[in-house]
This record gives C-alpha cells, sequence and structure tokens, in this order.
C-alpha cells in the first residue's frame, strides 16, 4: 500500500546542510544544469555554438533586470519555487545575511546563474533549472569554494519567462513536447509527440492519448491515478530533471527499478521528456 504524500519545497539557509537528501540521480544530473541548456536557459546565450563558446555567462546587458553578485557560499538566502519545482527565487532572506546586508538581492529574485569564485570556476547556468538541481549546484561546490558569484532576475517567473522568450504573451512559452515510446525494441515499436502544457501530469496525458501505461490486469483494476497501485510505471529516460522530484512512497515503491523509472500517475512535465510505456518491471509489480 502507498500512501498519498504530501510534496513541499524544501528551503534551506545553508546548503551544506540538507544535500545529502537529494536522490541520487539528482545529485548526479547536477552537470546538465550548465551543459544541456533548456529552451528557456539558450536564450541568454549567443548563437555560437556551445562548444565553440569561451565564456558561457550570462550577459548582463541583454537586460537591466538582471544584475551579479559575489557572496559567500552560504550567502543567507532560503530558496524557493513553486509547485513546478523550478525556477528557484528568493524566498526569503536573513536579515543579518549576506544576501541581506548587500543591500541588492531581493525576496522574490530569480536565480540565474552560479560560478564558484576558483580558477577556472566554470558558469552554471541555472535558468528554470529545478530546486533539486539548484541545491545540487551548492552542494557539489568544492570544499575550497568560500564564494559563489550569483546571477539573478528583479522581477517573477513570468516576467523572466518573457525576457527569456522575447514572448510578451508567454503563449508558447508553456508548451512542452512529451515523446512517447510504446512497445520499445519490439518490431512494432511506435513513436509519438504529444505537446502539453508544462506541468501536466504524464499518466493523464497518456490515458488522455489511448495510450495505455498499465501491464497485465492492472490496465482494468489499477487505482486510476490515485497512487494506490504502484502499476502504472514507465521509464523516462529523458528529461527527468524536467519532472517533478520523486517523493519516499514513489522511490520506495520503484526501489527494484532504474532510478529513471516514476510512477505516472504522481509524475508531471515541466520540460521536454521522453516517456517509455510498459518497461521492464519485476513479476511483483505487475499485480498489485
Ligand atoms: S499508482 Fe495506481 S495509477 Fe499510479
Amino acid at each position: 500500500m502507498i500512501f498519498p504524500t504530501t510534496v513541499f519545497c524544501l528551503a534551506l539557509f545553508s546548503f551544506v546542510e540538507g544535500f545529502q537528501l537529494l536522490p541520487r540521480q539528482q545529485a548526479a544530473g547536477l552537470a546538465k544544469v550548465g551543459s544541456t541548456p533548456s529552451r528557456s536557459t539558450r536564450l541568454f546565450s549567443s548563437d555560437a555554438d556551445e562548444s565553440e563558446k569561451k565564456d558561457d555567462r550570462i550577459d548582463l546587458s541583454l537586460d537591466d533586470r538582471l544584475y551579479r553578485m559575489r557572496l559567500p557560499r552560504a550567502p543567507g538566502i532560503e530558496w524557493g519555487t513553486d509547485l513546478s519545482f523550478s525556477f528557484v527565487y528568493v524566498r526569503d532572506l536573513d536579515p543579518v545575511g549576506p544576501a541581506s546586508m548587500s543591500g541588492k538581492v531581493s525576496k522574490g529574485d530569480q536565480l540565474c546563474e552560479l560560478i564558484p569564485v576558483e580558477s577556472e570556476g566554470k558558469p552554471l547556468n541555472l535558468l528554470g533549472a529545478s530546486f533539486d538541481n539548484v541545491m545540487g549546484a551548492f552542494a557539489g561546490l568544492g570544499k575550497t569554494v568560500t564564494e559563489v558569484d550569483l546571477v539573478f532576475f528583479k522581477g517573477t517567473k513570468d516576467e523572466l519567462k518573457e525576457a527569456c522568450t522575447g514572448d510578451e504573451s508567454g503563449a508558447n512559452s508553456d508548451i512542452i513536447t512529451v515523446t512517447v515510446v510504446q512497445n520499445k525494441g519490439a518490431e512494432d515499436e511506435s513513436v509519438v509527440e504529444l505537446q502539453a502544457k508544462a506541468g501536466v501530469n504524464i499518466r493523464q496525458l497518456l490515458v488522455d492519448n489511448g495510450i495505455n501505461v498499465y501491464q497485465s490486469v492492472t490496465r482494468f483494476t489499477n487505482c486510476k491515478g490515485k497512487q494506490l497501485c504502484g502499476t502504472c510505471i514507465v521509464n523516462v529516460p529523458n528529461g527527468l530533471e524536467s519532472t517533478n522530484w520523486k517523493s519516499m512512497d514513489e522511490a520506495s515503491t520503484l526501489r527494484d527499478n532504474p532510478d529513471s523509472y516514476r510512477l505516472s500517475c504522481i509524475s508531471f512535465a515541466y520540460g521536454d521528456v521522453t516517456v517509455e510505456t510498459l518497461p521492464p518491471v519485476e513479476k511483483y509489480q505487475w499485480t498489485r
């Protein structure tokens, strides 16, 4: 039996604390924050090939709401996100902490970039990054790093998205592509691309498009998305970092499966993802 879990956003004043809570794939996914920018993260970059660019730092001249601050690695900032678990912003400030004392950082400012202050410190583009990736970015700083250069955007998440996309209507900024692979490796393997609003529930999207996520009789006896049967298992080989954080209940249910396996009924996609239906599972997982 799996019990529904209320997922909530962790907020930390110190990044040294808490990083042990990160699931393996999220800690490992840290490098992806800067190296595989999402649609939004590309928009502050030049058109040059990523590998050709000498400096991937965000160009502050592109928008006067952007600013860069050098702060201690524990800057006295409580980070937060909305239920998308992405686009991390300053939720609160320690009134006597370095960020607050700078007089520049304000509640609500969006975090866009982190550069460790060290020789050859590489920029991590955090535009639109998930909360876990941001926490992982700080937790992954080398022990000798005492300061970080942070780029913030003074504005709301929507304003930042508009600045990124150049789309003031915001009409297309929230549309994502879910690539669904059925019968992977079989002769009748098929791939279909579904467009959806960011934040879409993966099971609901698949079911609404006539795609089965259940193996065996659970197609008819499942809990219909109530996180009770544990049989709506899919694999998310690409874009896992664009989904919500795996709860402890979900991680426990899928403890015998690869990290990329998800219960589709409690998984939400906030960026482009690939979903494989009916992945190989243990026999006991067919018919809970
Ligand atoms: S756990 Fe039953 S449908 Fe997802």
